[in-house]
């Protein structure tokens, strides 16, 4: 198994290969890029842990060299907010790198399954999409966004409301990744209730989680840490589906059947090609419903600027 980190220098990348160096199975390769020269240097770094995960940095302009023969590819190479921005500011910078990276992927490692972190991922997916489907190798149940960050968020901040253990909770996040378009199905929580006020706050919470480490981090960028967590639990879970392990389910941002948009957060069943199925997002609450329905129109806008993005 290779699994190859795009921006591998910086705040998430690091903590992912950190994470990915210490968790891969036995054997596995991973291949570290940026276009920052440090990046072989973060190679050797992790490399002096002792786990049988081979790892390699690279770094300048080209990362073909990281992506040969690479099974996964995650990618969170770009900027990152600073307070007072929203996602949707990054567009112009991470449109053009995603694009460049997605285009090198495409000739290297056409087959591997792809995730994207880099923001605003409601528009980078669809750029991805559409890249790759240019490039003749677009299949959709290989590209993911990961929106894992929404789910480990979630799971923290209703264990503490309810005094439950974090790691017993699981919630399902669905939709997009980015304010409106994140919506945490808390109605479907085993064995927690939720008065209105309590559903109405921590949907906002949740929606809000963001911006909440942008501003605690005033200027020093955004979530890392648990982002380099979050990434590392999808990429992980990719391998197992990949190795064969049954029953492995994960929220993700995906082309869809168009019930919902174009791209859409579902849980999914992961299998050997990546998406085997998308599960059923099951019975909303009236306020999820609702919440449903409002953010259609934000999502639909956020792909169709990705897809204009590659298609003008
Ligand atoms: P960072 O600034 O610490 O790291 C970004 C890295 O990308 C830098 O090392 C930079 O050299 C590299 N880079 C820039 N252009 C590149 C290119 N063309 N090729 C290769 N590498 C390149 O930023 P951080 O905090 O790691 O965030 C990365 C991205 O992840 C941002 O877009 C951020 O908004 C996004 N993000 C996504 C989340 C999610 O839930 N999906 C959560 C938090 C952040």
């Amino acid at each position: 198994m290779k699994v190859a980190v795009l921006g591998a220098a910086g705040g998430i990348g690091q903590a992912l290969a950190l994470l990915l160096k210490t968790q891969l199975p036995s054997g596995s390769e991973l291949s570290l890029y940026d276009i920052a020269p440090v990046t072989p240097g973060v190679a050797v770094d992790l490399s002096h842990i002792p786990t049988a995960v081979n790892i390699r940095g690279f770094s300048g302009e080209d990362a073909t060299p990281a992506l040969h023969g690479a099974d996964i590819v995650l990618i969170s190479a770009g900027v990152a907010r600073k307070p007072g921005m929203d996602r949707a500011d990054l567009f112009n910078v991470n449109a053009g790198i995603v694009r460049n990276l997605i285009n090198q992927v495409a000739k290297a490692c056409p087959d591997a399954l792809i995730g994207i972190i880099t923001n605003p991922v409601n528009t980078t997916v669809a750029i991805a999409a559409e890249a790759l489907k240019k490039a003749g190798v677009y299949d959709k149940r290989k590209l993911f966004g990961v929106t894992t960050l929404d789910i480990i968020r979630s799971n923290t901040f209703v264990a503490e409301l309810k005094g439950l253990r974090p790691q017993d909770v699981e919630v399902r996040v669905v939709g997009g990744h980015s304010g409106v378009t994140i919506l945490p199905l808390l109605s479907q929580v085993k064995g927690v209730s939720f008065s209105e006020q309590e559903i109405a706050d921590l949907t906002r919470r949740i929606q809000n989680a963001g911006t909440e480490v942008v501003e605690a981090k005033a200027g020093g960028g955004s979530a890392t840490l648990s982002m380099g967590q979050a990434a590392a639990r999808f990429g992980l879970s990719l391998v197992r589906a990949m190795q064969g392990e049954a029953g492995v389910v994960e929220c993700a941002y995906v082309e869809g059947d168009g019930e919902y948009t174009r791209f859409f957060a579902q849980p999914l069943l992961l299998g050997k090609q990546g998406l085997e199925e998308r599960q059923s997002i099951g019975t909303l609450s009236a306020f999820e419903q609702q919440a449903l329905e409002h953010m259609q129109d934000v999502l639909r806008k956020d792909i169709e600027l990705g897809e204009k993005f590659i298609n003008q």
